[in-house]
């Protein structure tokens, strides 16, 4: 009986911590001060690799974050920070390229949707429970 109550504890315990390490469904936005939800709806497919958020990454800002490249720029994808690193990056906006210029095309609906597929899939969200 009592090595039956362990196991039950375990079990739940075990569910409870791959619900938390499950990737993210919302994040705090700090430039607009706003909660974002991207669990379903428009929002969901944007914040996906092929959304808009994957698509501004590839088109804008793999444009010098590559491997070998001649802007002097580190090497980045979207695991090189964690979910809490990446909304810094946006909140503060003090990396070098982003203070040169180089996100000025960038509208705030684009930003907004880089930062949330960066949030969703950076580094430590992935779950072997996930889809995707
Ligand atoms: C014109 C080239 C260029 C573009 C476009 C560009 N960057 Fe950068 N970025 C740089 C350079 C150069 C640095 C300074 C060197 C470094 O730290 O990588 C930098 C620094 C950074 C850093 C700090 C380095 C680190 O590893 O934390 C981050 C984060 C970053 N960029 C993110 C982005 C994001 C997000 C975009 C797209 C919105 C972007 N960059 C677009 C050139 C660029």
């Amino acid at each position: 009986m009592k090595t039956n109550g362990i196991a039950v504890l375990l079990i739940t315990s075990l569910f409870f911590a791959a619900a938390a390490l499950a990737r993210p469904l919302h994040r705090y936005d700090y430039t607009t001060k706003s909660c974002r939800s991207f669990g379903e709806g428009q929002l969901e497919w944007d914040s996906r690799p092929w959304g808009v958020g994957g698509k501004v990454f590839r088109q804008l800002c793999k444009k010098c974050h590559f491997r070998g490249n001649e802007a002097g720029a580190s090497f980045l994808q979207v695991e090189s920070k964690t979910s809490k690193g990446w909304n810094r990056v946006f909140a503060e906006r003090k990396v070098a390229c982003a203070r040169d210029g180089a996100w000025d095309g960038l509208t705030m609906d684009q930003q907004l949707k880089l930062n949330d597929y960066l949030y969703r899939f950076a580094f430590g969200t992935m779950d072997i429970y996930d889809e995707v």
